[in-house]
């Protein structure tokens, strides 16, 4: 992709794309900024800063895959104030519409503060002369101003994969205007709605005086600096090859008879997050059993939560009400040897996803608020027999591009639970066009195609 591009290439985002257990075990990491960003590195034979996952880890260099990874270790006192504190209670709730109340401590940003310096200083002291670097995400929005002061000569992205929020909640944090004047230090921010370029924008003018010139331009400080909009997407022709294989086929006609062989299966993959809507989903699915408008010999859920931020307390609350909700459904309709939702809790290989995602026939992507949701597209992917119906909320970034989905506002108890039944009960003749149209589109955009509209602007070709 960039061997006809003139810097080389370094990508930093929080996480390596391997992470490390406590019992020294490697594994994929979790999320969708991995599964994005690893075949654009793959391709371009660049190298990623990032963090092992590991407590008190190693900074030796690890050769994966053809892959440098540099990692940028983190004490346990890193990870309780950077990661689980400033990045995820903090920045995450008030950047998903202050979904969860966010808590504000001196000590939490200062170890923001020290441990983005800590980035800087890896990435200056690896990058090669004039690469260009391009940052991920909001844990590492003051690097871009701290790498400049070390390397003039590196070109400065930066990406955010989760929403950008409205000057209203974003003024709420305390070091507003440092975070504005960290992103500031970079040449090109990118946003995967227009909405969140905007947001940054108008929080910029306010909080520093920067000047908006144009849609896609600030000024300040003696610089411009580009604000574009990239939604991301997924590798396509993976999941359609994944999917369209023998072994795939195969093994959704295993699931789909484990599972007792009903007639619709509805299923939900996410990471266990309270941003995903869960626990509203599985309530809508409960209560359709309930009132006879589904029925438990019929209708099945599948719903399979990634493990996430467990050292987080809100995710511990909301990992027991969703496992309670599960119970609670499952000992009302159940027969013995069927549950009518079965839910993991792990997260699952590719090879097992793609067939998960081939036999759901109702896909359910209902979170309060997301960046973009890659999820909504690997389903579609995966739908290589061109059937299934994706019910996708309104306040996701994928919702921009996926019209033919069922939209829904998952704040609507009474509209999500008429989407569903209506999902549930859709005829072929409609399901068809509908999912046709969705991968006509997808097909057109791919993660490629994603990777190298921000490189252009960050390089040009
Ligand atoms: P986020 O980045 O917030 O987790 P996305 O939907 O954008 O949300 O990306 C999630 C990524 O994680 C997708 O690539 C999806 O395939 C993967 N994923 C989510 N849940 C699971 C799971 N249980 N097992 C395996 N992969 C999962
Ligand atoms: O953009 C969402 C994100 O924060 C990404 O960094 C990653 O895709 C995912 O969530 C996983 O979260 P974590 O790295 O905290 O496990």
């Amino acid at each position: 992709m960039t061997s006809k591009r003139s810097r080389p290439l370094v990508i930093a985002a929080n996480r390596l794309p391997v992470t490390r257990a406590d019992d020294g075990c490697w594994s994929a990491s979790p999320g969708g900024l991995v599964r994005a960003l690893l075949p654009t590195v793959r391709e371009t034979g660049g190298c990623w800063v990032g963090w092992t996952g590991e407590r008190n880890g190693e900074s030796d260099v690890i050769h994966d895959e053809g892959i440098d990874l540099h990692p940028v270790p983190l004490s346990d006192r890193d990870v309780d104030l950077y990661y689980e504190g400033f990045s995820n209670d903090t920045l995450w709730p008030l950047y998903h519409d202050a979904i969860r109340e966010s808590g504000y401590h001196q000590e939490e940003w200062e170890a923001y503060v020290e441990v983005n310096r800590r980035f800087a200083l890896r990435i200056a002291d690896i990058a090669p002369p004039d690469a260009a670097v391009w940052l991920h995400d909001y844990h590492l929005q003051l690097v871009p101003s701290m790498l400049r002061e070390q390397r003039e000569d590196v070109r400065i992205g930066w990406f955010n994969h989760i929403p950008f929020p409205p000057l209203e909640l974003f003024q709420r944090i305390p070091w507003r205007s440092e975070i504005i004047r960290g992103l500031l230090g970079a040449d090109v921010l990118g946003f995967q709605r227009r909405l969140g370029a905007r947001n940054f924008a108008a929080s910029a003018a306010r909080l520093v005086g920067a000047t908006e010139i144009g849609d896609d331009l600030v000024f300040h400080d003696g610089r411009n600096v580009i604000v574009g909009t990239f939604p991301i997407s997924i590798d396509v022709a993976e999941f359609e090859l994944l999917a369209s294989g023998r072994a795939a086929r195969q093994r959704t006609a295993q699931i789909r008879s484990r599972l007792g062989d009903p007639e619709v299966i509805l299923l939900g993959v996410d990471r266990l997050d309270y941003t995903k809507g869960i626990g509203q989903r599985l309530r809508a699915f409960g209560q359709l059993l309930d009132s006879g408008r589904l029925d438990p010999e019929r209708h099945v859920m599948v719903q399979v939560a990634t493990p996430t931020r467990e050292g987080v307390e809100q995710y511990q609350d909301e990992r027991r009400e969703i496992e309670q909700l599960v119970g609670e459904i499952n000992g009302r309709h159940s027969r013995l040897g069927f549950p009518v939702v079965h839910y993991l809790y792990r997260s699952l290989p590719l090879d097992e996803l793609i067939p998960l995602y081939r036999a759901g026939d109702v896909m359910l992507v209902t979170p309060f608020r997301d960046g973009m949701n890659l999820v909504a597209k690997e389903y579609v992917a995966a739908h290589v027999d061109h059937d299934g119906v994706l019910v996708l909320s309104e306040f996701t970034g994928a919702a921009d591009e996926m019209d033919e989905a069922l939209l829904v506002n998952p704040h609507d108890e009474q509209s999500l639970r008429d989407t569903i039944v209506r999902a549930v009960e859709m005829h072929r003749h409609e399901r068809r066009p509908r999912m046709e149209a969705l991968r006509a589109r997808l097909g057109q955009r791919t993660v490629n195609d994603w990777a190298n509209s921000f490189l252009d602007v960050l390089i040009g070709t």
